[in-house]
């Protein structure tokens, strides 16, 4: 349809509604019961789920986060009071992030409460409870703990970490478009996607799945900072590739989908 009903051209923005803002459109809609077969996905011909995360590096150091008894911190917060104070917060104290805190949060965005063969059940819905969002956080003020890209292991409550740098704050700030405020945060918390632990139960209608997921973690992420006296922003403003290199993903089979800086709130 290329005309409103009154027969105007049909346009957003000034721009002709066309095929790709068509597809676009589409990928918000529900296809898998119309245009999805069950009985082709590899989980359907028996091909072994893939690992709920992905694995450490055998060469990887694996630093143990503290639990839930360690999160001395994390004051009992009225979720009432959580949701209602949630802002995006782009200003942050100097201050550094504690290790307990940055535990509480991976925490709350993806940590695993129960699991079972080939599935995790975690503190975020998943669809299909496929989890298929990895959580790298880019450390820039977090006592105890060298900058540095750090992944983090659902499965275990612990960092692997990737590599350490220094300068991680500029080059956020930079592949994220020019937000300076990036760099003045404790920690950013980098989501990439991995979409074949997604696609194997949902094939090729998963990318609508995977960005709900998304979703969820972000919003655990905003009421958990509420509790520890931090503050968050999501961001979805970043250049793909820039972001893609600098936490080494290879863009085709895991990509950057998501970010928040955390700091302590002002
Ligand atoms: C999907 C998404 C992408 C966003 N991207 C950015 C961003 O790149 N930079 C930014 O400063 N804020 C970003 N925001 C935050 C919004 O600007 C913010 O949620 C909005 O202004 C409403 O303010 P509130 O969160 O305090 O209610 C994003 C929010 C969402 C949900």
């Amino acid at each position: 349809m290329t005309e409103w009903a009154d027969g105007r051209e049909r346009k957003i923005q000034g721009i002709t509604m066309d095929e790709q803002t068509k597809q676009r459109r589409q990928f918000l809609k529900n296809h898998i019961h119309t245009e999805f077969d069950f009985s082709r996905t590899d989980q359907a011909q028996g091909v072994p789920v893939p690992p709920a995360e992905k694995p450490p590096r055998t060469d990887q150091r694996v630093i143990e986060l503290p639990g839930p008894k360690q999160w001395e911190t994390v004051a009992p917060v009225d979720l009432t009071r959580a949701i209602r104070k949630r802002r995006s917060r782009r200003i942050f104290k100097e201050k550094p992030m504690r290790v307990e805190e940055l535990a509480f949060l991976l925490w709350a965005t993806q940590g695993v409460v129960r699991q079972g063969p080939g599935y995790t059940m975690r503190t975020v819905p998943s669809a299909g409870a496929r989890h298929a969002l990895e959580t790298y956080v880019c450390a820039l003020h977090v006592a105890e703990l060298p900058s540095g890209v750090y992944r983090y292991l659902p499965t275990r409550h612990a960092l692997a970490e990737e590599f350490l740098d220094g300068e991680l704050g500029p080059k956020l700030a930079e592949a994220c478009l020019g937000q300076r405020f990036l760099a003045t945060a404790g920690a950013v918390w980098v989501w990439t996607a991995v979409p074949y632990r997604m696609e194997w139960r949902y094939g090729p209608v998963s990318a609508k799945a995977i960005a709900l997921d998304t979703g969820h973690a972000g919003q655990n992420l905003y009421l958990a900072c509420e509790a520890v006296d931090c503050g968050t922003c999501a961001i979805g403003a970043y250049d793909q590739k820039r972001m893609d290199a600098l936490i080494r993903a290879d863009g085709e089979d895991e990509f950057v989908v998501y970010l928040a800086p955390v700091g302590k709130a002002k």
